[in-house]
């Protein structure tokens, strides 16, 4: 494969990204790219470089670009009908709520549709304050939430939050984060202080009874942070005993994502009352999801309204997604291919010092790179040295955490372990730059 060069001029794309988006909208890479197309796990830049991606636009593109099977759903869809308003019924939509009902764990039945992730946690966030006729919400430290005055009072990084909170009442209680353990406890003796923390925080910052518990069964943008065994279940244990309902956020590890399970909350033993995704569901459309109860929904007064919310087009994809996940047994190959992946990464960890720690859970597998695996000192310059040199290699990777040290990928589901070589070379030649 020839190796994508460096263009010398800035494409029309970049420089008009440059020039009229607002400065904030970054882009990756000392030269960014514009892709101008995808097929299967490839892209293509303006300059005809081929990569390979192993970040699907953010854990997005779950089953593959222009995936032929679910762009005949979509295309026959845009030349059915493409708008309805919730003020219609329509059939896809009415079709994928039944499909979720059937594949969400508990008595999740009742959707409510949105257009992006920030809208479906928004809506967790309101669904629960209705039904519990209470304000306050404990959210977890180093998480994502989005970009409304909700999310980002919820969002537990300052990177990602250019105003104080908006919203009163929302708290945030320490990460699971066993490899920065805020308690300078391993796993093993720890007793799961970090979920014992709910409860300090509950009852030190809030009224005594919250509306809810929100958290993502692994936190993405914080860098895959994966929680140790027990603490999802003293987590719920210690929100319902203070009247709150279970909320997980699944934008990032949910649709078979974590390997096995729909869901990535399914790993842990528990049942959340409300559940919200989007992302990987809509293979690249524009989606948002909010799940619960029949006896929670009905709390809901009055009337609510989304103008693209169970959109015919999104509904239709969406359940050619899940509907593509389950028949080719996706969730199996997440775990196959994902644990193959572990393994070499595991291999790239005993030869670079660089990499302090290995995590994730099926295909979203992460690596957080240190300057001193003793001092753990983040190392966000060594990741930047390695996303030029797979780029360079043809490879997109994707990175996170608060102090920008974690790679992360995000393969699409039906990959293969012929891609996973591929990535584990790119990155075995940018960690040896480091
Ligand atoms: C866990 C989580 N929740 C919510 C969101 C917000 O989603 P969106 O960007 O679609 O609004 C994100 C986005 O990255 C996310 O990772």
């Amino acid at each position: 494969m020839t190796q994508p060069q460096p263009s010398s001029t800035l494409s029309e794309a970049i420089r008009k990204h440059k020039e009229f988006l607002f400065p904030a909208v970054a882009t990756y890479y000392q030269e960014p790219i514009a892709l101008t197309r995808g097929e299967g796990e490839f892209v293509w830049d303006d300059q005809g470089n081929r990569y390979l991606d192993a970040f699907g636009g953010v854990l997005t593109v779950s089953v593959g670009h222009a995936n032929p099977e679910i762009n005949k759903a979509w295309i026959g869809q845009v030349n059915t009908i493409a708008h309805t308003s919730t003020l219609y019924a329509n059939k896809p939509q009415g079709d994928l709520a039944e499909k979720l009902a059937q594949i969400t764990p508990g008595d999740l039945k009742r959707s409510f549709f949105t257009s992006s992730g920030t809208e479906a946690d928004d809506t967790a966030h309101m669904v629960a304050k209705i039904a519990t006729g209470r304000h306050e919400i404990v959210v977890l430290r180093h998480s994502y939430s989005g970009r409304s005055a909700t999310a980002l009072s919820s969002v537990g990084h300052s990177t990602w939050r250019p105003l104080p909170s908006q919203v009163a009442g929302i708290v945030h209680a320490m990460a699971p984060y066993c490899y920065r353990c805020p308690f300078g406890a391993t796993p093993d003796n720890c007793g799961a202080a970090c979920a014992n923390d709910i409860e300090e925080v509950i009852q030190t910052t809030t009224t005594g009874q919250i509306a809810a518990f929100m958290a993502e069964p692994i936190l993405g943008v914080g860098g895959f942070i994966v929680p140790p065994p027990g603490y999802f279940e003293r987590a719920y244990e210690i929100a319902r005993n203070h009247g709150g309902l279970c909320i997980s956020d699944e934008v990032q590890t949910g649709w078979g994502r974590t390997g096995d399970k729909w869901f990535g909350i399914e790993h842990w033993g528990v049942t959340p009352d409300i559940m919200t995704s989007a992302k990987g569901m809509g293979n690249g459309v524009p989606i948002g999801w909010t799940i619960t109860t029949d006896e929670i929904a009905a709390t809901y007064p009055g009337l609510t309204f989304a103008t693209f919310g169970g959109n015919p087009v999104s509904m239709a994809v969406g359940l050619a997604v899940v509907n593509y996940i389950e028949e080719n047994d996706l969730r199996t190959n997440a775990r196959v291919v994902g644990d193959y992946f572990r393994g070499k990464l595991d291999e790239l960890k005993d030869k670079y010092q660089v990499i302090g720690d290995v995590r994730g859970l099926g295909l979203m597998q992460g690596i957080e790179l240190v300057k001193d695996r003793t001092t753990k000192e983040p190392d966000p310059q060594s990741v930047l040295k390695v996303f030029e040199e797979t780029k360079r290699q043809g490879v997109l990777i994707g990175k996170g955490g608060l102090y920008g040290n974690v790679i992360r990928t995000g393969m699409m589901l039906n990959t293969t372990k012929d891609s996973v070589d591929q990535l584990i070379a790119a990155l075995d030649a940018g960690l040896a730059l480091c």
